[in-house]
């Protein structure tokens, strides 16, 4: 076997902690030994391997202190959000999830490809986790990087139930002495409402005059190319913390240390704009995986998205302020480094200098060479165009005019090379996610690898992947609010 005819499934076989008995029930390298004439995969990690990290999620009702005010909500074994999974590239992990909710619950893993059967969409590749029952996930982490995890079901992500997922590089070449994960989540569950009566409140808005909309949110920026949400949040948090409680990070860097961040937005309808103040960041990574390092004071995360950066910490106690993009809100927290002992705490209520400083674009964004596919001729690409489509006053949000259940699959062949070309006809923004896949955005050399995307209205982008993960596989908007009206379909695999 050559290098370049190393699937993933070898690079599974051969990266995993065990050896080529890692497969179960998969005896050929064509789709057919990977899932059933549906295209539903089923394969499995042998049964009999033992896990390199074992954890158990309880997805449960539970109080989260906002500043002082208690609200109910549910997340994962009593943490909002749940405790990050730590492990390292080529792990067997394996994830127990218990749910104690009164609800029917599932666990994404966003961003990585692992076996379909283990991609927890309920009703496309397992069957709904029923209130006190559990489900098993047992999955190889296929690459480094900062992920995350969270239900595939209604709106339970914009409870508390969402989790960082960090896969270490166990040849890491990024030389850090500290590093942190922040996740970013818009809050409102509690406080008055919920998710799902916000939901029902947009679907109802069929017919209301643009004043009554007004009324319920008109976030606009112009850097989202105008609508920037659709929901109105009183809270904003980092790591479960309003601005009024913030979190100091721990354990406090000395100054003049390279700090690592690994930045997730967690949200459900907020883009956030981050920066820290004093500081320049240096881009190391998206969506877990490598670019070509860029500098940059500020950067525009979408709903899924995830960035890691690095600083070198100066002596200070520094503000890190994620602006709820159009929304007049942010999220907060503090970096202060060992030396410092003062008690006052720095402003994290209004936007810094860095937020009008430089801020990252798409078009800055560079995979390394390690990252970047190969791709081949343009002829061998097959282009599969998809319109986003749908609207506020209809909330009618969808795929080519098609809501989920109603979609049109995409059909793709084992090997293939596929090309969507995705043109956003709908006059708001969307995080574009596809699950399973890592795809190069652009077709340009080294272009950076994305598993969500930001797409402004009237924008056009092309994802790039080769059909490598057989099984079906979601292709969604990660608002929310837009998934749960419909802005979803499949990539499935025919035989
Ligand atoms: Cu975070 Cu279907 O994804
Ligand atoms: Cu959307």
């Amino acid at each position: 076997m050559n290098l370049e005819s190393i699937s993933r499934r070898d690079f599974v076989v051969f990266g995993g902690a065990a050896s080529l008995a890692l497969i179960a029930g998969c005896t050929s390298d064509s789709p057919g030994g990977a899932g059933s004439a549906d295209g539903s995969a089923s394969d499995t990690v042998d049964p009999s391997l033992r896990a390199d990290v074992v954890a158990t999620y309880r997805a449960e009702p539970l109080e989260l202190d906002l500043a002082g005010r208690i609200v109910r909500t549910a997340g994962y074994s009593a943490m909002v959000p749940g405790d990050a999974l730590r492990a390292t590239a080529g792990d067997l992990v394996e994830v127990t999830v218990v749910n104690a909710l009164d609800e029917a619950t599932s666990i994404h893993w966003h961003g990585l490809a692992i076996f379909n059967s283990m991609d927890g969409v309920p009703g496309l590749t397992q069957g709904d986790i029923e209130p006190d029952a559990s489900f098993t996930y047992r999955f190889v982490v296929p690459d480094a990087g900062t992920y995350w995890f969270h239900p595939h079901h209604g709106l339970q992500l914009d409870r508390g139930l969402m989790a960082p997922l960090i896969v270490e590089d166990p040849a890491e070449p990024l030389a850090a002495d500290v590093e942190y994960t922040l996740t970013l989540d818009d809050w409102l569950d509690g406080t008055g409402t919920t998710p799902d009566a916000e939901f029902a409140a947009l679907r109802h808005m069929g017919g209301m005059s643009m004043d009554d909309m007004g009324a319920m949110t008109m976030a606009s920026s112009p850097l989202l190319g105008g609508d920037a949400g659709d929901v109105q949040y009183p809270y904003h948090l980092i790591n479960g913390h309003p601005i009024d409680d913030p979190l100091t990070l721990l354990p406090a860097p000395r100054a003049g240390q390279r700090v690592r961040l690994r930045i997730i937005n967690a949200g459900a309808d907020t883009a956030y704009r981050f920066a820290i103040g004093g500081h320049r960041m240096t881009v190391t990574h998206t969506d877990g995986f490598p670019i070509e390092p860029v500098v940059a004071d500020a950067i525009l995360i979408g709903m899924g998205e995830r960035y890691d950066v690095t600083i070198d910490i100066q002596s200070g106690a520094w503000p890190i302020v994620a602006l709820a993009e159009g929304k007049d809100l942010t999220a907060g927290a503090i970096i202060r480094t060992a030396d410092v002992i003062t008690s006052a705490l720095p402003e994290l209520g209004r936007p810094l200098a860095e937020h009008s400083g430089v801020w990252l674009r798409y078009s800055d964004l560079r995979a390394t060479e390690a990252a970047s596919l190969e791709l081949p001729a343009s002829s061998e690409i097959r282009e599969v165009p998809l319109r986003l489509t749908g609207g506020m006053m209809r909330y009618d949000w969808g795929i080519d005019g098609r809501s989920y259940g109603e979609h049109e699959p995409i059909e793709v062949a084992q090997g293939e090379w596929i090309r969507l070309a995705i043109r956003n006809d709908s006059k708001m923004w969307h995080p574009v996610h596809l699950h399973g896949h890592t795809p190069q955005l652009s077709s340009q050399r080294f272009g950076v690898r994305k598993d969500t995307v930001n797409m402004l209205p009237g924008q056009s982008v092309d994802l790039i992947f080769q059909a490598d993960n057989p099984g079906s596989w979601m292709l969604h908007c990660h608002n929310a609010y837009h998934l749960e009206s419909g802005m979803a379909t499949v990539v499935t695999y025919t035989a």
